[in-house]
């Protein structure tokens, strides 16, 4: 088999984008443009893959981490400069080169392993990913000879009036015989509108020397969208979205409103879970089966089990087991780990926390730093105290032990098994297991206190 090599250009500022982050960082459904391209590419069998960086490298570099070799490319002068920055990584090897824009976060596997097969079983040089554009404003314009032979890429920029109307356009994807594409990029030159050197060159150069230069045109024109501006951001994020969404539907999730529900690329999420409006799914999120999400309830980086509910609330790194019910209204917070069974109910706040299995805090409660064994019952008002302003302690509670309503343990401390913590009690010293602890003042009741104020108010 031919050897296969990818280039990915991100390289450029992104002027247009009008920010202060790197376009090809920019998320779509939570990932970085750049990593969707890559992660599309790395499921095809590629010997090398690299990727040109420039205006922020070490943060793209970072982002995109091992995956990809990477070519600096200090100044940006264009799109074939960018992929000369490449040549001492590739210019000896020898096989097809794949060319993609780091700003076209849609293209699948699907579409670029469709357009190498045909650039291969065409034998060409040179084979452009081409789509029919409704609205072709901004891309390079395909022109193509009375045969129908692809001739030349025009820029919008450097197109005239009978160009501009041609509507089947670049989508920035090509595929290249590696020899041929090193080989021509030195002969690209500047003298344009932009005056940059152009990639989409290579092909005039190619078929001026008699070269095999190709075509292929994608029936997808949505997933070659190139993402120069905020509004075609909104574009990919929409068209990504619905992409995700239908997948899950399909793979046995029920999501009742699909316009309303954000998923991430990365989740999972089990069969017959039902995910309610307003649900929002983030980063590597495993969500179970025959679990109810939401309305209104954001995931991040957490695992969820099976058959768990979780309503209007908000969770992060974190992990729940299976048959937990959150919420309404509950937010757990990073390093949190939730065992089976357990029950957290409104207005609970609970960080960096095990909870084991069958316990619960039913109402508002804070629970933070805190190591909680089975069956435990936090009453109504459990508050751990964590922090002395300095510094953050631990709060262990053992199996089966028991907090009134409104209760303060002031950590470091340790409520045994089995024991009992009377209600708006301040706990400060360790509660030894299967004992009631009582830390309150005692009641005093004053007999016939209203008289005396009644005396006191005629006098
Ligand atoms: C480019 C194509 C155009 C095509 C369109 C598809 C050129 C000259 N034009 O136009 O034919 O229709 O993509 O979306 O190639 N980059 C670098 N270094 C540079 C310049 C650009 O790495 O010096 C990177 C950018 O980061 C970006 C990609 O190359 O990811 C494309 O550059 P961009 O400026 O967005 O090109 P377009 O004007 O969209
Ligand atoms: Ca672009």
């Amino acid at each position: 088999m031919t050897n296969r090599y990818a280039v990915i250009l991100a390289a450029g500022q992104g002027t247009r984008m009008k920010s202060a982050l790197y376009k090809v960082l920019h998320p779509v459904c939570g990932k970085p443009m750049v990593q969707h391209v890559i992660d599309q590419l790395s499921v095809l069998d590629l010997t090398k893959m690299i990727t040109v960086v420039g205006h922020g490298a070490e943060k793209v570099q970072s982002h995109i981490g091992e995956k990809s070799l990477f070519a600096l490319q200090a100044e940006q002068l264009g799109t074939a400069h960018a992929v000369m920055q490449a040549k001492d990584l590739l210019v000896d090897e020898e096989g097809t080169t794949i060319v993609v824009c780091g700003d076209t976060p849609l293209i699948t596997t699907e579409t670029i392993d469709a357009l190498l097969q045909y650039h291969e079983n065409t034998n060409s040089k040179a084979t452009i990913l081409t789509a029919y554009a409704e609205d072709p404003t901004g891309y390079g314009r395909i022109i193509r000879n009375e045969s129908g032979l692809v001739e030349k890429i025009v820029e919008h920029k450097d197109a005239s009036e009978t160009e501009r109307a041609v509507k089947e356009i670049n989508t920035g994807t090509y595929c290249f015989d590696n020899k041929a594409l090193f080989d021509s990029l030195s002969k690209v030159s500047n003298e344009n509108v932009q005056g940059e050197y152009y990639l989409p060159d290579v092909i005039e150069i190619l078929q001026q020397a008699g070269e095999v230069v190709t075509a292929y045109q994608t029936p997808h024109f949505e997933e070659t969208l190139g993402v120069n501006d905020r509004y075609a951001l909104s574009q990919a994020e929409e068209i990504m979205k619905k992409r995700i969404n239908k997948k899950h539907m399909l793979n046995g999730v029920t999501i009742i409103d699909p316009s309303n529900t954000y998923i991430s690329a990365d989740a999972q999420i089990g069969r017959d879970t039902i995910l309610h409006p307003g649900t929002i799914i983030q980063g590597a999120s495993v969500i179970g089966e025959s679990c109810e999400i939401g309305p209104n309830t954001e995931i991040k980086d957490s695992c969820i089990g099976n058959e768990s509910i979780l309503r209007h609330s908000v969770i992060h790194n974190s992990e729940i087991g299976n048959e937990v019910t959150i919420g309404p209204f509950a937010h757990i917070r990073p390093q949190s780990s939730i065992a089976d069974e357990v029950r957290i109910g409104n207005f609970v706040e609970i960080k960096k926390t095990v909870f084991g299995k069958g316990s619960k805090a039913s109402h508002l409660s804070y629970i933070g730093d805190a190591e909680v064994g089975e069956n435990v019952n936090l009453g109504c008002g459990s508050i751990t105290v964590n922090y002395d302003g300095k510094n953050k302690f631990l709060t262990k509670i053992e199996d089966g032990a028991f907090i009134g309503c409104n209760s303060n343990l002031i950590a470091p401390v340790t409520v045994g098994q089995e024991a009992y913590v009377a209600a708006g009690s301040t706990i400060t010293q360790d509660v030894p297991g299967k004992a009631l602890s009582i830390a309150r003042a005692r009641q005093v009741n004053k007999e016939d206190y209203a008289e005396k104020m009644d005396v006191h108010k005629k006098s």
